[in-house]
């Protein structure tokens, strides 16, 4: 996931080309209302950026000489510029200013995608040391949070090689580890916590359940008076350690929203919000909404699932969208079948069952956190300069 900036004058600009990020892949977004030349002035713009995307109309003097301050800064951040018919002048000036791709607005959709992989496959590579954070949370019990986060975990492990945590903060009744393993956990969370002061990553890593080889996960207390041991300040710290270890840290946050799990929350780079299609989730969708907005958490890191969809639901899709604020990002059918042989075995859907639609539509939603790398296609700057810019091949001694 990449940290990107959009900064444009026109706000339904802004909004388009947050619309178009959002359907390539999972990026945190930024956007910023202003002219290029006032936004780039502004210190904390470029802070963290992996990629700064301009909607210039005319690209003037200001614009430039503010981007070049910026990009000779901040070299580590890439520059997509947007303009109206960009002529020869305009990509020459553009790329003296340090600009990596110019597209003509507005920008045709597949041309974005390939673009925008391009600009942000510096920051998606790994190494960073530097774990993403996604948490599930519901707004009503069993609406299939934890068969939703456990299995979501395995198949980042499983298909994409991630490396993951899954840690299980419910209070009471924590059931995330045996969705997929039937393994004796060595430790539950609230040990792990009576140990803080010593956590480092070999005692979190002799505590955690090895699933298999890309997957741990780290069980809930178990029981109510252990749960409320678990403090926020636990919670920061275990994180602090697990996104050095691991390339995703998953939390199963489900209905309980405390300190604890605002402080996770805060630091969640994804929130997957997952209800289901009727008139009581309708309800609660509208008040989970209502915290989400009031604690900060605005449509660039929520992300609307449908858990348990099938033709004969009471509301339709665009109801329950239109009541949420925001597109469903994904869909997962409701297939008791193999989810139920899963959850019985304590084996995650995708090993049991591959082709089964919950496991497809599981695979699908992670797709869209890490899409394989689309085939390149020249952007105008590489179409304009691709010869002059290719660096030759070494000459053989
Ligand atoms: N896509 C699906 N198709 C069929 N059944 C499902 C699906 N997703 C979850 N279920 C079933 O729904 C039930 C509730 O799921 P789960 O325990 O994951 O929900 P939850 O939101 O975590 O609930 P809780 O509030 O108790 O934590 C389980 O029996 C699970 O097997
Ligand atoms: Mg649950």
């Amino acid at each position: 996931m990449a940290k990107i900036a959009v900064v444009s004058a026109d706000d339904s600009h802004l909004q388009y080309v947050a619309g178009m990020i959002a359907q390539t892949a999972n990026h945190v977004v930024q956007r910023t209302r202003a002219t290029p030349a006032l936004a780039l002035a502004q210190p904390g713009l470029t802070l963290g950026t992996d990629l700064l995307i301009l909607d210039a109309p005319d690209f003037g003097a200001d614009d430039i000489a503010q981007l070049r301050r910026v990009t000779s800064e901040h070299p580590e951040t890439l520059c997509m510029l947007l303009t109206e018919s960009p002529s020869a002048d305009v990509l020459m000036r553009a790329m003296r200013a340090g600009v990596q791709c110019v597209l003509p607005w507005p920008p045709d959709a597949q041309e974005f995608r390939d673009e925008l992989q391009r600009c942000t496959s510096h920051a998606l590579g790994t190494g960073r040391g530097d774990g993403q954070v996604l948490s599930f949370i519901s707004c009503k019990g069993g609406s299939g949070t934890t068969f939703t986060a456990a299995n979501f975990g395995y198949v980042l492990a499983a298909r994409h090689h991630k490396r993951v945590l899954l840690v299980d903060l419910s209070q009471q009744y924590g059931d995330a580890a045996f969705l997929v393993t039937d393994q004796t956990p060595p430790a539950a969370l609230s040990e792990v916590c009576k140990q803080i002061e010593r956590l480092d990553a070999a005692l979190l890593d002799a505590c955690v359940t090895h699933v298999c080889p890309h997957f741990d996960v780290l069980p809930a207390a178990g029981d109510p008076v252990k749960a409320g041991a678990v403090k926020a300040a636990h919670l920061e710290r275990i994180l602090a350690v697990a996104r050095q270890q691991y390339d995703v840290v998953i939390f199963d946050v489900g209905q309980d929203i405390n300190p604890a799990s605002i402080m996770v929350l805060d630091h969640s780079n994804l929130i997957y919000a997952v209800l289901q299609l009727n008139l009581s989730y309708l309800r609660a969708g509208r008040r989970m909404r209502d915290i989400c907005h009031s604690l900060g958490y605005h449509a660039e890191r929520l992300r609307l699932v449908i858990n348990r969809h099938d033709k004969h639901a009471p509301i339709d899709l665009r109801t329950m969208e239109e009541c949420f604020g925001i597109r469903a990002s994904h869909v997962l059918p409701h297939d008791p079948g193999p989810v139920r042989d899963a959850a019985n075995q304590g084996v995650p859907v995708l090993q049991l069952a591959e082709s089964s639609a919950i496991a497809r539509a599981l695979s699908d939603m992670a797709r869209q956190l890490y899409p394989e790398a689309a085939p390149r296609r020249d952007s105008l700057l590489r179409k304009l300069f691709g010869q002059a810019s290719q660096v030759p091949a070494p000459a053989r001694a």
